[in-house]
C-alpha cells in the first residue's frame, strides 16, 4: 500500500487518459493520492478529483510563480476550502529563485501569507523550494512554520539544509531524482534523512524515475522510487511502502487509512 503525496492529475498531460490512469493505480498498490494545487484553476479541478474518486485527496494552494495577481479574497476562498474532509493540506506555497519570477518580494509575501493560512485553518503545508534555500529556511522560522508543519516537496537541497528543516519537524518529499544517475546529492541525503521523516512522491506528470526518464510520470512509477529507497537505506521495499504510509498518515490525519 503507497500512498503519492504530490501529484498533480489536473495537468493538461492527462486530458486524453487521465481516467484509465487512475482506473490503474490499485493495482500496482497505489492506494491514495494527494493532488496538488499550483493555481487557483488547478484549486477548483483539485477539488473536482476529490469529488470524483475516492482514493484522491488534495493540498489547495498557490505556487510561487502563480502569485502575481492574487488577492486576499483568494486567501479567504482557499480557507473556505480548506475545510473539505478531503483537503489535507495548504499548497504548494513556497519560493522559487529558479524561475525568478514574480519578483522576490512579492513570492516572500505570499509566502508567508499562506503559511500563516496554514496555522488559521489548523493545516500543514507542501512547500516547493527551487534555489531559495536560505530565504526559505529565514521564512519558514519567522512565521513559526513549525507549528503547522509540513512536507518540503521535492527535496533538493543538501544535508545542511535537511537538519533546518528536521529541526522545524517537517517531512521531506521523495521522488524520480533519487533514482537520477546524476541525483548524488539526492542520495546522500536520503542516506542521512530518518525513514520516519520520509514521504513518497511522484510530482506526476514531471520528474519520472529511471527507467522511464524523460517520459510523463504517473504514481506507478513509485515502485521504482520505493526500490531505490530500499537499496540506500539497505531495508526491504515492504518496510519502505510501510514507514513512507504511516508517515503520511501521521502528517494528514484527515487521509482514510
Ligand atoms: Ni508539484
Amino acid at each position: 500500500m503507497i500512498i503519492d503525496t504530490h501529484a498533480h492529475y489536473d495537468d493538461k498531460a492527462f486530458e486524453e487518459d487521465r481516467e484509465e490512469v487512475l482506473a490503474s493505480l490499485a493495482a500496482c498498490g497505489i492506494c491514495r493520492v494527494v493532488n496538488s494545487g499550483s493555481d487557483l484553476e488547478a484549486c477548483r479541478r483539485t477539488i473536482e478529483l476529490m469529488g470524483q474518486y475516492p482514493f484522491m485527496y488534495g493540498s489547495l494552494g498557490i505556487h510561487p510563480c502563480d502569485t502575481t495577481s492574487l488577492t486576499e479574497e483568494d486567501m479567504d476562498w482557499l480557507a473556505g476550502q480548506s475545510h473539505l474532509d478531503r483537503c489535507v493540506a495548504i499548497g504548494e506555497i513556497g519560493l522559487d529563485y529558479y524561475w525568478d519570477e514574480p519578483e522576490r518580494q512579492l513570492q516572500k509575501k505570499w509566502f508567508a501569507r499562506q503559511l500563516r493560512l496554514a496555522q488559521e485553518v489548523g493545516l500543514p503545508v507542501v512547500i516547493h523550494s527551487r534555489e531559495a534555500a536560505q530565504d526559505t529556511v529565514d521564512l519558514m522560522r519567522a512565521e513559526h512554520a513549525e507549528r503547522s508543519g509540513g512536507v518540503i516537496h521535492c527535496y533538493s537541497y543538501g544535508r545542511e539544509l535537511a537538519r533546518a528543516f528536521l529541526d522545524m519537524g517537517f517531512y521531506f518529499g521523495i521522488g524520480g531524482v533519487v533514482t537520477f544517475k546524476n541525483g548524488r546529492k539526492l542520495k546522500e541525503t536520503v542516506e542521512y534523512l530518518p525513514m520516519d521523516r520520509i514521504l513518497l512522491e511522484t510530482d506526476s506528470p514531471y520528474l519520472s524515475p529511471v527507467p522511464n526518464r524523460g517520459k510523463r510520470n504517473d504514481s506507478r512509477n513509485l515502485l521504482y522510487v520505493v526500490a531505490q529507497i530500499a537499496r540506500i537505506k539497505g531495508i526491504t521495499e515492504e518496510e519502505v511502502e510501510r514507514i513512507t504510509t504511516e508517515n503520511a498518515l501521521r502528517l494528514y490525519p484527515k487521509i482514510q487509512p
